[in-house]
């Protein structure tokens, strides 16, 4: 073995245990091009990696001492040695480009008076996956046949190290992908469903979770609010304080503020001491203000006051106290129409809808339904000892044709009956007992012209979950005239 030789090996053995540790594609390259001119001291270099989608092949991926990256790529198109590397899979070591016969043709390598140039391919199992290309125009016969076998040793061990590379940048992905898979399922545990519509409110939940927005839920009765505000606040940065929930039509008005604000000793008789209010005690934490659309006109500017002023004061009181709350709130009514009939402040409005997250309708999202049905039928089954397994085709049929008014709260309570009425292991279409909403049952015949209009208003509200601006147009009628035939019937028809 020759000093040269000697070097050689050395030099390739400390390369290959420098660049096995790169998992980085692009800085393993750049590092194997560096290694490479250094070692033969190139005057430029380039490395090509096959690419299917560009109409050579290949592409360049790093370049060193080119005018410009470009520079290399027209190289790299026009030259032939490059082509020939590629198609061959042998390495090229060329003395004099000018009068090699293999690149006659060649004008880029005359037009730039190549003196030597030296190319060997990057081959995993027979395949070409790249080649490094050296070029050195200042000393003729620059590379020598020792050069090459260094380079062809070298190319073999840098493939290597560029797949293992590849592969690990893969498992990354792959592994990335995975995570944020499993982190998107775990996210909101106990929150069923997969449906575009759902996930499209689930990604506005996760990017309002952190934050101290306020947020409007909207969305039909049962199709879950208070799930959704609870798990906002369960799983953002306020979880370790409490989460106060207020049901705004429940309460009394009167009772209402004492409950919200709170009272000083002697604010009115019955006020025997003070009295720190739910707001307060949200202090740090959420409120969710439930049926938001019910909240009396009178307490609106007040509550409007601890949105804007972040303050709080107690009936009876001077002191005006600091509270820091996230607000929450829902409503099932269209808000827009009770701002225009004055039941609703428009400024309070936007205080409170700085994000509103709709919540789908279960009949808009019935690729869900299956997954719920069986999450409800577990659940029912252990909780009431039940040996319910699963649930039959007919009985799943007959839960995707229902139209589901009560949303999601409604299919949990027909599965959950259903569980506790069966025998078997299997729920049947028959254990379900769903009410059938059938044209039969609308059109009978005996009825006036107004029974007919009067159940079919019915319908269409329930189909909309009360809500008479949407009932008004899917019916094609103004909301004054819907109002005017609701107010005849007797007010709510329900
Ligand atoms: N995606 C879901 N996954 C699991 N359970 C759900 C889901 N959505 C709703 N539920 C369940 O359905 C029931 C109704 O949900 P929730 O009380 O949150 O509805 P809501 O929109 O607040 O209804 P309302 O307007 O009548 O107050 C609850 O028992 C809730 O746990
Ligand atoms: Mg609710």
């Amino acid at each position: 073995m020759s000093d040269q030789q000697r070097d050689n090996f050395t030099v390739l053995y400390e390369i290959a245990q420098r660049i096995n540790q790169i998992l980085d594609e692009e800085q393993l390259l750049e590092e194997v091009l560096e290694t490479a001119m250094s070692h033969l001291d190139a005057e430029r270099g380039y490395i090509v990696m096959a690419n299917p989608a560009d109409k050579r092949g290949f592409n360049v991926v790093v370049s060193k001492n080119f005018s410009t990256p470009k520079a290399a790529d027209e190289s790299a198109a026009s030259s032939s040695v490059i082509n020939e590397v590629f198609t061959s899979g042998k390495p090229v070591l060329t003395f004099d480009a000018l009068s090699d016969e293999r690149f006659e043709a060649s004008r880029s390598i005359v037009a730039q008076q190549l003196m030597s140039i030296i190319c060997v391919p990057l081959r995993i199992r027979e395949m070409t996956t790249g080649a490094i290309y050296l070029d050195s125009s200042r000393s003729r016969g620059k590379f020598n046949d020792e050069s090459l076998k260094f380079l062809a040793v070298f190319g073999n061990l840098a493939a290597v190290a560029v797949e293992n590379a590849q592969r690990y940048d893969r498992l990354r992905s792959e592994n990335d992908r995975l995570k944020s898979e499993v982190s998107s399922t775990n996210l909101f545990p106990g929150i069923i469903g997969k449906s575009k519509p759902w996930k499209g409110a689930l990604d506005l939940v996760q990017r309002v979770v952190d934050t101290d927005v306020s947020v409007l839920i909207t969305g039909e009765s049962g199709t879950g609010k208070e799930l959704i505000a609870r798990a906002i606040h369960n799983q953002g940065r306020r979880r370790d304080a409490a989460f106060i929930a207020i049901n705004c039509s429940a309460i009394p008005e009167q009772l209402l503020e004492s409950e919200l604000f709170g009272y000083k000793k002697g604010a009115f008789t019955g006020a025997n001491s003070d009295k720190k209010g739910l707001i307060e005690f949200a202090d740090g934490g959420t409120l969710f203000l439930d049926e938001i659309g019910d909240f009396p006109v009178a307490l609106q500017a007040k509550l409007l006051r601890v949105l804007q002023e972040r303050e709080i004061r107690r009936l009876g009181d001077v002191e005006s106290r600091r509270v820091d709350v996230r607000i929450i709130s829902a409503t099932n009514k269209e808000l827009r129409s009770e701002i225009k009939e004055g039941r609703f402040r428009e400024d309070l409005y936007f205080r409170l809808n700085i994000v509103e997250i709709h919540l789908p309708a279960l009949r808009d999202r019935s690729d869900d339904i299956p997954i719920l049905a069986n999450h409800f039928m577990k659940k029912a089954a252990e909780t009431h000892g039940r040996g319910v397994r699963k649930l039959s085709s007919g009985c799943m049929s007959g839960l995707l044709k229902h139209p589901w008014y009560g949303n999601v709260r409604e299919l949990q309570n027909v599965i959950e009956r259903a569980v506790v009425l069966s025998r078997g292991d299997e729920l049947t279409e028959d254990d379900l007992k769903l009410e059938r909403y059938s044209e039969e049952e609308l059109v009978q015949s005996g009825m006036t012209l107004e029974d007919f209009e009067r159940k079919l208003v019915e319908k269409t509200l329930s189909e909309t979950g009360g809500n008479r601006t949407r009932t008004a147009e899917k019916l094609g009628v103004s909301l004054r005239w819907l109002q005017y035939r609701l107010k005849e019937w007797g007010g709510d028809a329900k």
